[in-house]
C-alpha cells in the first residue's frame, strides 16, 4: 500500500516584492519538495494587512506573488495554492488559538519586537497576535513540515508550543509541525548594511525576483563589503563578503572551497560582479515566465479559486474537531 505523504504549508506575505532571500530560504526548497510532500503554499495577505498595505497595490501583488510562485516551479496541480483571506477558517482557528497563547509569549517575538519598533506609531493588536494566526496557518492543515528562512524558526517553534498546550487539554488534536530551514542561505543579509537581514521593507539592500538583470548588477556593484581584498568567508570579520559568497554559491551551487578557490588572488572588483551575474542568470528565467503568467488573469484565478476550495475542505476538518472539542454547539 502507498504510505500517505506528509504534508507541508508555508507563506509569504504579500507585503512587498518576492526577495532573493525569499526565494533561497523558502521557496526554492517548496519547489525542491514538491514531489515528496502534500503541500500548501499560501499567499498570507491577512498577515500583510498587521502593517498599513495600499488596497490596490496589495491586491494586485497578491496575484503577481501567484504568478511568481509558478514561475519559480511550484506546479499548480501538484500543489494547492491560495489566497489565506480566501479561507475564513484561517481566522476563525487564530481567535481560538489566541486564548491559548500566553501574552508572555507573544511579546518575546523577535518579528514583533523589530516590526514594532519599525511601525512606532502603529503597533497593532494585529500586529501582536500575528504569531497566532500564523500557527492557525499551519495547524489547521495538520501540516508535518514548515520550509521557512531562519527568521520564521521562532513562530514555529511557538506553534508547536501552542499545539502541544492544546492537545495536552483535549487529546491529540494537531500534528506537532517542524520547521524546515535551508544549510545555505536560511539568512540572506542586506547588500548594503551585511549586519542586518535582507528585507522587502528595506529595498535598498535588497534584491528583488523580478529586477531587471541592470538593476541586480547594479546593486552588487555597490554591496558593502570591507577594507581588506581576500574573497574568504569569515561571519565575524567579513560579514559583507561571506553573504556575497553564500549568495554566489547558492546561485550557482557551487560549495564555499570552490568559490573561494575561483577568486583566490582576484579583488572585489572582479567578484562583486561575478555574483551579479551568477544571480541575473539564476533570476531571469523566472522573471520571465512570471512576466508571461501574470498576463494571464483567468488562469490565475482558476490558480486561487481552486486552491481555496481544496483548502477550505481540509480547513474544515480540523477546525470542527477543535470546535467540538473546546465545547461548541455543533452548527
Ligand atoms: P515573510 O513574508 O517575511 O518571508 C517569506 C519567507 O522568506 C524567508 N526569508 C528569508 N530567508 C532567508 N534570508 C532572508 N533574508 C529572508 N527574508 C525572508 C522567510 O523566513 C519566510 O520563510 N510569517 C511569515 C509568513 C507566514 C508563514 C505562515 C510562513 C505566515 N504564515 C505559515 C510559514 C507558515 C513571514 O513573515 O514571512
Amino acid at each position: 500500500m502507498e504510505e500517505k505523504k506528509k504534508r507541508i504549508f508555508s507563506g509569504i506575505q504579500p507585503s512587498g516584492e518576492l526577495t532573493l532571500g525569499s526565494y533561497i530560504g523558502a521557496i526554492r526548497n517548496w519547489v525542491a519538495l514538491q514531489n515528496e510532500y502534500d503541500c500548501l503554499f499560501c499567499i498570507v495577505d491577512e498577515h500583510a494587512i498587521t502593517v498599513r498595505q495600499e488596497p490596490a497595490l496589495l491586491r494586485k501583488r497578491s496575484i503577481a506573488q501567484l504568478a511568481q510562485y509558478i514561475a519559480c516551479g511550484l506546479d499548480p496541480e501538484k500543489n494547492i495554492m491560495f489566497i489565506q483571506s480566501h479561507v475564513p477558517q484561517h481566522a476563525e482557528l487564530a481567535w481560538i488559538l489566541g486564548c491559548y497563547t500566553q501574552f508572555g509569549e507573544l511579546s518575546r517575538m523577535t518579528q514583533f519586537k523589530a516590526k514594532s519598533a519599525q511601525h512606532a506609531d502603529n503597533i497593532t493588536a494585529g500586529l501582536f497576535t500575528y504569531p497566532v494566526l500564523m500557527a492557525a496557518d499551519i495547524l489547521l492543515y495538520q501540516a508535518d513540515l514548515v520550509p521557512v528562512g531562519e527568521d520564521q524558526k521562532q513562530h514555529v517553534e511557538l506553534t508547536r508550543d501552542i499545539a502541544q498546550r492544546f492537545n495536552g487539554v483535549y487529546s491529540d488534536t494537531f500534528v506537532l509541525p517542524e520547521p524546515f530551514i535551508p544549510k545555505l542561505g536560511a539568512r540572506l543579509m542586506s547588500l548594503d548594511d551585511p549586519t542586518t537581514k535582507m528585507s522587502k521593507s528595506m529595498p535598498e539592500g535588497c534584491v528583488n525576483l523580478m529586477d531587471p538583470p541592470e538593476v541586480i548588477m547594479k546593486k552588487f556593484k555597490r554591496a558593502v563589503t570591507d577594507c581588506e581584498t581576500a574573497v574568504k568567508f569569515d561571519k565575524v570579520n567579513k560579514p559583507g563578503i561571506s553573504n556575497l559568497l553564500t549568495i554566489y554559491c547558492a546561485a550557482t551551487g557551487k560549495t564555499m572551497a570552490e568559490a573561494e578557490a575561483a577568486f583566490a588572488g582576484q579583488g572585489y572588483g572582479v567578484f562583486k560582479p561575478a555574483v551579479g551575474e551568477a544571480v541575473v542568470e539564476l533570476l531571469r528565467p523566472i522573471r520571465e515566465e512570471a512576466e508571461r503568467i501574470v498576463t494571464d488573469k483567468a488562469y490565475l484565478e482558476s490558480v486561487y479559486k481552486t486552491g481555496a476550495q481544496r483548502a477550505q475542505y481540509l480547513a474544515n476538518k480540523t477546525l470542527s474537531k477543535v470546535q467540538r472539542k473546546i465545547g461548541f454547539v455543533a452548527r
